[in-house]
């Protein structure tokens, strides 16, 4: 992105920031405004902020509506993106065209580190596979088709499976079909994300992160993966007869992650959690830009709160030698080494300008 604007966003009245291509860091007090200017690129992304699932909360106390605006090079075409949310509804613009919320998202990529997705180091199984999902989605079209087909089709296997349906066995074929499918996608992108927590910035000292399916060791072939899955529901059909609801299949399954071979669900500290997710947030804008060819935009907030202010420069250096990053910090010291890489904004009071 290039510039961004926004409009009656939490704290923010009016603001318009002219990004550089590579580091840009926002500093300031707490609560002056850091984090919701992050959201401001998120709406833009994705139509909803990751601090909240409830957008309309979003909108400053006492006015009617947000706007969410910018411009800047999306897939090598510029585009402006244009988000307003009020009493009436949301409503989303391309080159100020309305489109639906299909027709938005996936134009601008973000990747996102803060303390809310922490969720999905210690948070329950779903935000892991949801932090998988979201992320493969992003890579490969066909992986949201078949996310949501099976979504689809697990929803009416539980009604089929409620009711005892005759057409339980039609519902099994599909999700064997279907499950088969984003299982073997999803080990795909698991690998590729194990290689990037390999090859990326080096860990902390002593420390090695990775993400596992925790079903099998090596990715199996399609055929496979339905020939396993057919095994499952046959061995499974007793117990989803009794519960009346599908117990196997990708939407169950398990994906751990580690710390020292650890599982860090249960077992990590606060800033082994913080560093690992910091880890994954890196892999995954490493293997978005190998796979698309462009990078993602990396909202990297409080990077220095749990950090060592040099690993955090290193994460910043990174980040910028692949493409365009917006991080906030509360320390002014730090922000102010970060000069040479990038631009340096202060953000009080609602009000950003960049540092003199
Ligand atoms: N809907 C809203 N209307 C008005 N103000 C809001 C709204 N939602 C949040 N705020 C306020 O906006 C301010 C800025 O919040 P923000 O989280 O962006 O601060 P921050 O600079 O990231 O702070 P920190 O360093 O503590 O993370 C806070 O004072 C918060 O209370
Ligand atoms: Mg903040």
């Amino acid at each position: 992105m290039a510039v961004l604007e926004a409009r009656d966003l939490r704290n923010l009245r009016e603001v318009r920031v002219e990004l550089v291509p590579g580091l840009n860091v926002f500093v300031g007090r707490n609560a002056q405004g850091k984090t919701s200017l992050l959201e401001i690129v998120a709406l833009l992304s994705r139509a909803r902020s990751f601090r909240t699932g409830d957008t309309a909360t979003l909108v400053r106390r006492g006015t009617e509506r947000l706007r969410a605006w910018g411009r800047g090079g999306v897939e090598g075409r510029e585009t402006t993106l244009e988000v307003e949310i009020g009493a009436a509804g949301r409503k989303l613009r391309v080159d100020g065209q309305d489109v639906g919320v299909g027709a938005f998202t996936g134009r601008l990529d973000v990747v996102v580190y803060s303390t809310e997705r922490l969720r999905i180091v210690s948070g329950p199984m779903k935000e892991r596979r949801q932090f998988l999902d979201r992320g493969a989605a992003a890579l490969w079209p066909s992986y949201r088709q078949l996310l949501r087909e099976t979504e689809r089709v697990v929803r009416q296997r539980n009604a089929a499976l409620d009711r005892r349906g005759r057409d339980l066995e039609a519902w099994d074929e599909r999700l064997v079909e279907v499950g088969a499918g984003l299982r073997h996608r999803r080990a795909l992108y698991v690998e590729r994300l194990r290689a990037a927590l390999r090859t990326g910035l080096k860990a902390a000292a002593g420390e090695s992160y990775d993400v596992l399916l925790t079903r099998q060791a090596a990715p199996l072939g399609e055929s496979e993966e339905r020939d396993l899955l057919r095994a499952e529901i046959a061995a499974r059909r007793g117990a989803e007869l009794r519960v009346r609801r599908s117990l196997v299949g990708p939407q169950r399954d398990a994906v751990s992650l580690t710390v020292a071979g650890e599982d860090a669900s249960t077992g990590a500290s606060s800033g082994q959690a913080r560093s690992l997710l910091l880890a994954l947030t890196l892999a995954t804008l490493q293997v978005y830009g190998a796979e698309r060819g462009h990078a993602a935009v990396a909202l990297l907030d409080d990077l220095d709160s749990e950090l060592d202010q040099e690993r955090a420069a290193a994460v910043c250096r990174f980040v910028v030698e692949r493409g365009q990053a917006l991080v906030t910090t509360a320390h002014e010291p730090w922000a102010r080494s970060l000069r040479e890489m990038g631009r340096v904004f202060e953000v009080c009071d609602g009000r950003v300008r960049a540092a003199a």
